[in-house]
């Protein structure tokens, strides 16, 4: 038997049993058993500090784009519902954690602010991104991370640079149980038609190399040090492997794709058949950039 919430975390907002496939972009997984969605950063942080002094674990969910949960989950996740405020000051925006990527590269481009182009076809939220050091196209968040706010483990408020070794290619220090709140980027100004033309371009050259009509999460596995792991899957012979409505995508190596009717299992299933098929044919181990949720 689950032992009870305690009071002060049931007073922050939450609901009950909602599916992971609603949750997440490859519409897959159980049941959320406990979902709380602060509303401010205040409502954030009793989540934390009540689960801490409880000992509770506890997990936290961005815009679900990078995720597979396997089963039910009775920890409390937690999923920022901030106001999408965006606050400009001269070069530099500052947007909430839950502020949805895409929007917040959109809003930069529109303000005639040069600098997060690479980020206008990465789902999620900003949260996520900053968490994972999102990129593409040779750019990632740090180029351009000026300040960013989170709670520690402990629940803790902390405002600041970022330092060197904090961030690198698909990883930060705030994986594990930190909370990003909000962060500020820095960027240049610069002429709004060339801004947007970037920005179409980015998106052409993805929705052409990408799966991007199906359900997805992204690219799977991280890209091994000087190689891509959509070729070696690729050269592997790995294109449209299936198992049910899970496939490894004909138009992109590296991403799954959801036909329809896939499960959970099926996708962690197919991703531990490309990594050890990939290993056997090029004695490479690939490290998952998708995480995998169990209780
Ligand atoms: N390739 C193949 N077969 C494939 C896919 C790719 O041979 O099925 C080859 C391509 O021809 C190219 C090379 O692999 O020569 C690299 O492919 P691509 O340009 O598509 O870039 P990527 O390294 O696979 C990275 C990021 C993407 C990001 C793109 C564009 C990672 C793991 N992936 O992909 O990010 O959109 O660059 O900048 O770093 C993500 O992180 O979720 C993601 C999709």
């Amino acid at each position: 038997m689950p032992r009870p919430l305690p009071d002060d975390l049931l007073q922050v907002p939450h609901r009950r049993d909602v599916p992971f496939s609603r949750l997440t972009t490859l519409g897959v997984g159980g049941v959320c058993r406990w979902l709380f969605e602060p509303r401010t950063e205040l409502e954030a942080q009793a989540f934390v500090r009540a689960c801490a002094r409880e000992g509770l674990p506890w997990r936290v969910l961005g815009g679900g784009s990078n995720l597979v949960v396997l089963g039910d989950l009775q920890v409390p996740v937690l999923r920022l519902a901030f106001p999408k405020e965006i606050r400009l000051e001269g070069r530099q925006l500052t947007a909430p954690a839950s502020h949805g990527h895409i929007a917040l590269a959109e809003a930069a481009a529109a303000a005639g602010l040069s600098g997060l182009e690479f980020a206008s076809g990465i789902p999620g939220s900003l949260g996520g991104a900053i968490r994972m050091n999102a990129g593409a196209y040779g750019r990632e968040w740090i180029d351009v991370l000026v300040r960013y706010r989170f709670l520690s483990p402990e629940g803790d408020l902390v405002e600041k640079a970022p330092q060197p070794g904090e961030f690198s290619y698909r990883w930060s220090f705030l994986s594990g149980g930190h909370v990003v709140l909000s962060a500020t980027a820095d960027l240049v100004e610069g002429d709004p038609a060339r801004i947007r033309a970037q920005v179409a371009e980015y998106r052409e050259k993805r929705g052409t190399s990408q799966p991007l009509s199906k359900r997805n999460a992204g690219c799977i596995f991280k890209n091994p040090p000087g190689q891509s792991a959509g070729r070696l899957i690729d050269s592997a012979g790995l294109k449209g492997l299936r198992l049910g409505d899970a496939e490894v995508s004909p138009e992109h190596a590296n991403f799954l794709v959801n036909h329809g009717r896939a499960t959970a299992q099926e996708f962690a299933d197919l991703m531990d058949q490309v990594r050890s098929r990939v290993l056997e044919v090029h004695g490479v181990t690939l490290e998952p950039e998708v995480e995998i949720w169990r209780e």
